[in-house]
């Protein structure tokens, strides 16, 4: 049997996942690769740390040079995270013509092109599979599977953390801090949640997922954001009682060769496969032209979900040739150039929730704005009216598809009403189709 080093670079919760995989399936990955893999060094921050893996002492170090120097070290496995010194630290690694893994879509929805082009440069094997939806194969689905199709559109559930949130809201009816304190404590949330709550982390994998399937450069910029910290328990119990779940989801459509880029929480029939999509489950539905309808469904974060990812990535790079140059192209996004959708360009149905004062002709000074805008509105809720003069009240907005300007420019005039005491939240509404 062939021996192979390998480096990891960090040894946090993906870290650990993939230490593990390479101790409990030792025997499957070496008939797989043909290798039997010693991970000879680690990158930390803090040797001492209590890890819960048993790494010898001897293979810990804080000094990534002992790492670069190693020439008998072929494939380095990037699971630390961030830009700065991941970034410089694969560059380098790659110019020592070391192979990369990394789970790091911060870094490539970012800096993506740098390392790619670095990568063919050095005719290293680069592989990503863990930086997009954990263990589900979708990186090697569109670049390796999907290839004979004319992809139309996709849509993923893509964050494991804002997806075990809203599960839990939806279905425990539980408080948003008290979920994302469970979700840092199971792993799945990045070292600094705001990125998955805020929608970056979505943002990251879309740019990441958009370019490969559609073959042309997505910057992060081009992908609009929104994250899930204005859903409240009140927006759930609306979407249950339209027959719609919420998710966050991240939507990629090729509308003629201008790109349509968002991630923002989406209500969607509770009829669509999507909409079952809990915990920390992520799932990316495709549409291709030849293929059809597709979805990819499991974990989409976690110590072994994404340690799986990373280790199939390993086993990849040795079925190739470790020690020759890579022949297979690293860069698969410069195929097309594609204009982006502005999102004020966007169609959709939209939920408004809206606090007003309970009076007498409130709903119709609201109606006559969005009639002098030209958005159609399918219904209109008012729960709970108790005829009391000065009492504020919810009510409940569903537009027909129209244009997001049209629906921005009505809701600057609400606020010119004295009865409008806030809006409250804006849903769009994906009816796929
Ligand atoms: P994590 O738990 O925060 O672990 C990061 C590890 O990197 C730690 O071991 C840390 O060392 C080490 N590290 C960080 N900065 C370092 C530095 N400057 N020098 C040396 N070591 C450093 O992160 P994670 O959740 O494993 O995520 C790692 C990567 O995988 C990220 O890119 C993330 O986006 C991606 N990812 C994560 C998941 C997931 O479910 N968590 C899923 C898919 C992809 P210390 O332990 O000594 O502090
Ligand atoms: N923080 C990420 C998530 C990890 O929750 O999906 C997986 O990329």
């Amino acid at each position: 049997m062939k021996k192979v080093k390998i480096a990891l670079l960090g040894l946090g919760n993906v870290g650990r996942g993939v230490f593990t995989i390479l101790q409990q399936n030792k025997d499957e990955i070496m008939k797989r690769s043909g290798y039997e893999i010693e991970v000879s060094k680690v990158l930390v921050r803090d040797v001492t740390k209590n890890r819960g893996v048993a790494v010898p002492e001897e293979v810990l170090t804080t000094d990534f040079e002992e790492i670069l120097n190693d020439d008998s070290i072929k494939i380095v496995v990037e699971v630390m995270g961030g830009i700065d010194p991941a970034k410089e630290y694969m560059m380098r690694a790659m110019e020592a013509k070391k192979h990369i893994v990394t789970a790091n879509k911060m870094l490539l929805a970012t800096a993506g092109d740098e390392v790619f082009e670095k990568a063919e440069e050095m005719g290293i094997m680069f592989q990503y599979e863990a930086s997009v939806a954990g263990g589900i194969p979708i990186i090697n689905g569109i670049n390796e599977n999907l290839t004979a199709n004319k992809i139309n559109e996709l849509f993923g559930i893509v964050n494991g953390t804002t997806n075990y949130i809203l599960s839990k809201m939806e279905l425990e009816n539980l408080d948003f801090d008290e979920v994302l304190e469970e979700a840092k404590q199971k792993g799945y949330a990045e070292a600094d949640p705001t990125s998955d709550i805020d929608g970056y982390d979505a943002q990251y994998k879309l740019a990441i997922l958009a370019s490969l399937a559609f073959g042309t450069k997505v910057k992060v910029n081009d992908v609009y954001r929104e994250g899930i910290t204005k859903i409240k328990p009140i927006d759930m119990k609306y979407a249950s009682d339209f027959g719609m779940s919420i998710k966050l989801l991240a939507i990629a459509k090729d509308d003629d060769g201008k790109l349509e880029l968002r991630v923002h929480p989406t209500m969607i029939p509770e009829t669509h496969p999507l909409a079952n999509v809990y915990d920390s489950f992520n799932a990316i539905f495709i549409n291709g032209n030849a293929v059809g309808d597709l979805m990819f469904y499991g974990r989409g974060a976690g110590d072994l979900p994404t340690g799986s990812a990373v280790v199939s990535d390993i086993i990849a790079i040795l079925r190739g040739n470790i020690d020759t140059d890579n022949n297979n192209p690293v860069i698969r996004n410069n195929l097309w150039e594609k204009k982006i959708k502005d999102i004020n360009e966007v169609e959709s149905r939209y939920y408004i929730r809206v606090t007003v004062d309970d009076k007498p002709g409130v709903l119709g000074q609201i109606t006559t704005i969005f009639g002098a805008n030209r958005v159609s509105l399918k219904s209109v809720i008012q729960k709970g009216r108790k005829n009391d003069e000065n009492v504020e009240v919810t009510l409940v907005l569903i537009t027909h598809k129209t244009k997001e300007y049209l629906i921005k420019d009505s809701i600057d005039k609400l606020y010119d009403l004295r009865t409008v005491k806030d809006v409250e939240n804006i849903i769009r509404i994906e009816d796929f189709n």
